[in-house]
């Protein structure tokens, strides 16, 4: 006879996750940001403090005015607290004082359950406050307004916040649903060509998982996204966002308790090469080169076949991603590649077995628990030969 009693009670918490798609969003015309956030049970004012990527600040100059105005306008249920400004970009999260700045702010500006916390800009941006508000007070209902198009394809439409330890990627952070996410296009008129590309390698990452049609609209699409036209912009964040929602909504493992992560597909290596780089390389382009080396991995191994294969590297050129690293070659003091240690931190990150997720065809992935390091440095080495 077991010698234990328990209790135990199911908890089910339904999240909405939210994202709307806008332009001039602090234009006093524009009531969505108002109407959303005296969207709760009426009370008090609701007190919100904003976030706002240097950068973007700087690239946009009335925006801190606007927001003002804006408040001003709608006086009677929003109370601005106060808009500052961080430093953005990887730094940002590498950097281990900007969580007690945060903090210090909610706490001198008493910010409560009961308010919001607005971040505006890059996904490294969105990372860091989501993971403050999500983490001050046991949690503060927070919005995120993605200003790349990788922030508003994919870092800032999903569940989850972190920052870097040690230098290593999204080592602390959190599960934390925004309350919403508001895409102003608007935003990326300001932001420079590499960050404007970036956000399209993780749109060919989840056609290729999930979506061959996705895919061949990307590739009949390339010269207009090269031309970084608005209108073929606009299009690929709206189907990756839906994509990543869709996922996220759907898969069964929304704060990824398992093993199988399919959105990570090209990223156990991306996020070390980023690190090896000192984040020289941004996160999207270490994500291109992973998932050069994901694909011809999956064509070495026989699972995917050669047309496939030359498909996605040419679409890769085609937008002008670089496929190679000289950060590819590095070992360390044993002389083993830096760049296969990726694979046990991704292992160690997500917790049980290995599971890297590869191609059979062009939008149908599958998992495997074990990857041929040799095949992995051929499929390097052939890289390199192409660049
Ligand atoms: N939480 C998640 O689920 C998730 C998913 C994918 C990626 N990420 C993270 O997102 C980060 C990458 O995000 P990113 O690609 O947006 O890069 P980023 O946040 O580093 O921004 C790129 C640069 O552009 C600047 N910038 C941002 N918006 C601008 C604008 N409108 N005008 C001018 N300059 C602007 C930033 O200050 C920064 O210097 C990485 O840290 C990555 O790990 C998170
Ligand atoms: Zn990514």
């Amino acid at each position: 006879m077991s010698d234990f009693s328990h209790i135990e009670y199911p908890i089910s918490i339904p999240y909405q996750l939210r994202v709307y798609f806008t332009k001039h969003a602090f234009d006093v015309s524009n009531p969505l940001f108002r109407d959303l956030a005296c969207s709760r049970e009426s009370g008090n004012r609701r007190k919100v403090l904003f976030y706002v990527d240097e950068a973007v600040s700087q690239a946009t100059p009335g925006l801190v005015d606007q927001i003002a105005a804006y408040f001003d306008n709608y006086s009677e249920e929003l109370r601005l607290m106060g808009v500052e400004t961080l430093h953005g970009g990887e730094s940002l999260k590498n950097d281990e004082t900007c969580l007690d700045r945060i903090y210090g702010d909610i706490e001198n500006r008493k910010i409560c359950r009961h308010s919001y916390i607005v971040a505006i800009g890059g996904g490294a941006l969105l990372d860091t406050v989501g993971f403050a508000a999500a983490t001050a007070h046991r949690g503060i209902r927070h919005f995120r307004f993605p200003t790349t198009t990788l922030g508003q394809a994919d870092a800032g439409v999903g569940v989850k916040n972190g920052v870097n330890f040690n230098r290593k990627k999204n080592f602390v952070g959190a599960f934390a649903p925004p309350f919403a996410v508001i895409n102003d296009f608007s935003f990326l008129e300001t932001l420079p060509e590499v960050h404007l590309r970036n956000g399209y390698i993780e749109a060919i990452k989840v056609a290729l998982i999930r979506d061959a049609k996705f895919f061949d609209w990307i590739e009949a699409n390339a010269e207009g996204l090269n031309r970084f036209e608005p209108a073929a912009m606009q299009e690929i964040i709206h189907r990756c966002a839906e994509h990543h929602v869709a996922h996220i909504a759907t898969s069964g493992d929304p704060f990824e308790m398992g093993s199988v992560r399919p959105l990570d597909f090209g990223h156990w290596a991306a996020h070390k090469l980023e690190q090896l780089s000192e984040f020289v390389l941004s996160h999207g382009e270490a994500v291109a080169i992973g998932i050069a080396i994901d694909t011809l991995y999956s064509e070495k191994m026989g699972y995917l076949d050669e047309g496939c294969s030359n498909r996605i590297l040419s679409l890769l050129k085609q937008l002008n991603f670089e496929t190679y690293s000289d950060q590819l070659e590095r070992r360390n003091g044993s002389g083993y590649p830096y760049v296969l240690e990726g694979l046990e931190e991704f292992r160690e990150h997500l917790g049980g077995l290995l599971t890297i997720t590869l191609l059979k065809k062009i939008g149908a992935r599958f998992e495997v628990h074990e990857m041929d390091t040799n095949v992995v440095l051929k499929s390097i080495n052939r890289l390199k030969e192409f660049a």
